[in-house]
């Protein structure tokens, strides 16, 4: 890793850490964020077989981690921040099933120190944003993944239609910070660190021809973005009609691309 790659690393986790207390409190109080999981949740129930072991990367404090443990799923639950791996560690520690999840502290920059071979690689909510070499993260999946293995990343891409309308406000620096090409600079609990946008197709080829192509739909389209949490509830029934419309189009070219994130599968070839 480079010298700055490190810095990147010691910054996310420390804003991660000190976000993870509350971090559970802020997903579930905000409604845009929990129908986003669960269109991510319902991608991932339609791919994943019975009894399929699942590698989840930049696993947070392992919300989807227990959920798919609890549906008979084995996962083996990674993150960076040590804040996050303590969250998930007490978590385990009330499980009625423990050996249903491995909690293990483990960057995404080195996957050399997971052993063992998974059914499905799983990362969620733009982990992988925060990776500024993401094509040699996605180049150690091939050693992880079981003949056939599915790969589902969720992550953000730089067309976000909602952040764009914010230059009708004038709000020019988050309106174009996507489209940074050397990332744009985010803060979480007054820590700062980087985070790099990647459309969809700029990931699959970074797969390479060894993976086909399963799906890939936008999250987020006509749907506002997770920071204007209180739109559902002063505007209830534009937001469900705002639901409807996305879910009309959001397999559909060049929607598929664009979003707040995108869910986009890949699988091994045999
Ligand atoms: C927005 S949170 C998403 C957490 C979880 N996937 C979820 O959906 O709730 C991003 C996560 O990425 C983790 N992360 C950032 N850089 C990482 C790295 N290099 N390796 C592993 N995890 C990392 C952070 O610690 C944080 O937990």
């Amino acid at each position: 890793m480079k010298p700055a790659d490190h810095i990147q690393e010691a910054q996310t986790a420390e804003a991660f850490s000190k976000q993870s207390p509350f971090f559970d409190d802020l997903d579930a109080q905000n409604p845009i964020l929990v129908w986003m999981r669960t269109c991510v949740r319902n991608q991932m129930l339609e791919l994943l077989h019975p009894g399929d072991s699942i590698l989840e990367l930049n696993a947070g404090t392992g919300l989807d981690s227990f959920f798919f443990a609890e549906k008979g799923f084995q996962v083996l639950a990674t993150d960076l921040a040590p804040g996050m791996i303590e969250a998930m560690e007490r978590k385990k520690a009330q499980m009625a099933s423990p050996w249903m999840v491995k909690v293990q502290a483990c960057s995404f920059n080195n996957l050399e120190n997971i052993s063992g071979s998974f059914d499905h690689i799983f990362s969620n909510f733009g982990g992988l944003n925060c990776a500024e070499d993401i094509s040699s993260v996605i180049s150690q999946f091939s050693r992880l993944l079981n003949k056939g293995g599915k790969v589902t990343l969720v992550m953000m891409p730089p067309f976000c239609p909602w952040e764009l309308l914010l230059a009708l406000k004038g709000n020019f620096k988050t309106a174009f910070r996507r489209f940074q090409k050397h990332g744009a600079l985010s803060h979480i609990e007054g820590v700062h660190f980087r985070t790099y946008y990647y459309s969809p197709s700029y990931i699959r080829k970074a797969f390479g021809p060894k993976y086909q192509h399963l799906s890939c739909r936008g999250l987020g389209i006509t749907v506002p973005p997770p920071y204007l949490e209180t739109f559902p509830s002063r505007y209830p029934r534009l937001f469900r009609g705002l639901i409807r419309m996305e879910e009309k189009v959001c397999h559909t070219p060049p929607f598929s691309s664009m979003g707040d994130h995108f869910i986009l599968s890949m699988q091994k070839k045999a």
